[in-house]
């Protein structure tokens, strides 16, 4: 049978089809099948010896050493540098601060190697500009202003690139497919050419995705199987800090988190990331607590906040920012019950500092504690921390790693913490007295007294 020339693709789901049709038979969306030319048939297969297996340990295979991004943070996330060949997206809202660690990459890249950055959303001098701008040493960088994916990648190859951003996804085209730039037939057949012009050239590839709030389905997210790692860029409303969370990656652990300060001078990074969340009013307030949290695989002091007021009508309101809400009335039952303090006739709300979202049982002690400090309208001390799950039958009990995370309170000058019993470590740690406790009525009288 002979093969037709043109299939029509759905651009919901993919799915092709022979004939134009209204909805489409795989997914049953309306009005999504584009025409695109069919693949070509592929020649009839010469037998061919097989391909040489490659020793593991060979030189060849071990030869993908780490290129240095200049970020340390981002190199952290990347699990340790980029990886020649690989293919990465970066994904996150418009304005956030893509384009600009990726020029402040690429300029670091260029000063040994050769680089490409293709931007389809601002002119050369515009780029030139923001370069300038933000200090970067960009003569070696080459820059091109260009919508046609073929025609970067046929540059990309001529230049022998080492690196090759592609800023954004949303503004390039394969000839290939016949829909036009964003549609997600061409994000699509985009990826997969760079991810095969990657694996062939050996140049590493980042790619920018726009995540908007309407699109994340439609935009990078259906992107992610594609490639090898998928970084998101995340933020505050209002905040200039930034955190580059990796949620796939094929050469490193996945949720590592870099963090990073939008300046004047382009985004730099944080160090001490505990330093940005603890950023608290010197004078002890009743409800507020530091916790040691930790998020991307690295403690962090996080400072939370707890306050209770009489309800004045109708039902009490829970609110939780930063944490889950029905973890929070758990523990308001367990504070009744076992701690013998009643928040029924009280709205109650729970806050993380920062704007950090907190997926862990270490926030139960510092919210059972920071809820009472808030009911007593008594203050605790600003020289402690606190962390520990708290259980239905009022028991504390350990979390992981609680060795690690009194070391980075003790790093960060505090001197007292209320920990579960099993997390007390065995030396005794310097300039620190840590209090153990087995149930939250324990906790109570060690934070307030009897
Ligand atoms: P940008 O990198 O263009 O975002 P994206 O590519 O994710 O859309 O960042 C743009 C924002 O960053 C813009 O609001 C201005 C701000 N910015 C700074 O605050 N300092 C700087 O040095 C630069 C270059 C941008
Ligand atoms: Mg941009």
């Amino acid at each position: 049978m002979p093969r037709p020339n043109v299939v029509f693709a759905c651009n919901a789901c993919g799915g092709e089809t022979l004939k134009w049709q209204g909805q489409c038979p795989h997914c049953g969306e309306w009005n999504s099948l584009e025409q695109r030319a069919a693949a070509r048939p592929s020649k009839p297969p010469v037998p061919r010896a097989p391909a040489a297996a490659s020793r593991l340990d060979s030189p060849a295979a071990g030869s993908d050493a780490r290129v240095p991004s200049g970020q340390d943070e981002l190199d952290r996330v990347l699990g340790g540098g980029i990886v020649p060949g690989s293919v990465a997206l970066l994904g996150g809202d418009p304005g956030i601060g893509k384009s600009t660690l990726l020029l402040q990459v690429a300029a670091h890249v260029a000063a040994s190697r050769p680089v490409l950055y293709a931007s389809g959303e601002e002119s050369v001098a515009q780029v030139a500009l923001r370069a300038r701008r933000l200090g970067l040493d960009a003569g070696e960088l080459g820059v091109v202003t260009e919508n046609d994916l073929d025609a970067v990648t046929q540059l990309a190859a001529e230049r022998r690139a080492a690196l090759l951003v592609i800023d954004s996804i949303q503004t390039v085209q394969t000839g290939t497919v016949a829909s036009s730039a964003g549609a997600v037939t061409q994000l699509r057949e985009c990826t997969a050419a760079l991810v095969r012009f990657a694996k062939q050239s050996g140049t590493a590839v980042f790619i920018v995705g726009h995540v908007t709030k309407e699109g994340t389905i439609a935009g990078p997210r259906m992107l992610e199987h594609l490639v090898d790692t998928v970084l998101y860029f995340e933020s505050d409303a209002g905040s200039r800090f930034r955190i580059v969370r990796a949620t796939k990656n094929r050469f490193g652990a996945v949720n590592e988190l870099g963090f990073f300060a939008m300046t004047e001078g382009g985004l730099k990074e944080v160090r001490n990331p505990s330093a940005i969340f603890l950023a608290r009013a010197p004078e002890p307030a009743a409800g507020s607590i530091v916790m040691v949290t930790r998020e991307g695989g690295r403690p962090l002091l996080i400072e939370l906040q707890g306050l209770v007021d009489r309800m004045r009508f109708g039902a009490p309101r829970r609110i939780a920012q930063g944490l889950d809400a029905n973890r929070v009335a758990m523990l308001l039952a367990v504070l009744h019950r076992h701690g013998g303090l009643s928040l029924q006739e009280h709205d109650v709300f729970v806050n993380v500092v920062g704007g950090i979202e907190i997926g862990e049982t270490g926030c139960d002690l510092p919210v059972v504690l920071a809820l009472a400090s808030s009911l007593k309208d008594r203050a605790l001390p600003t020289s402690l921390i606190t962390f520990g799950e708290v259980g239905l039958t009022g028991e504390v009990r350990p979390v992981a790693y609680g060795d690690e995370r009194l070391r980075e309170a003790q790093k960060q000058g505090f001197s007292r913490a209320i920990v579960p019993k099993d997390n007390v470590p065995r030396r005794p740690l310097d300039g620190v007295a840590v209090i153990g406790v087995s149930r939250i009525d324990e906790a109570l009288g060690a934070a307030f007294g009897g």
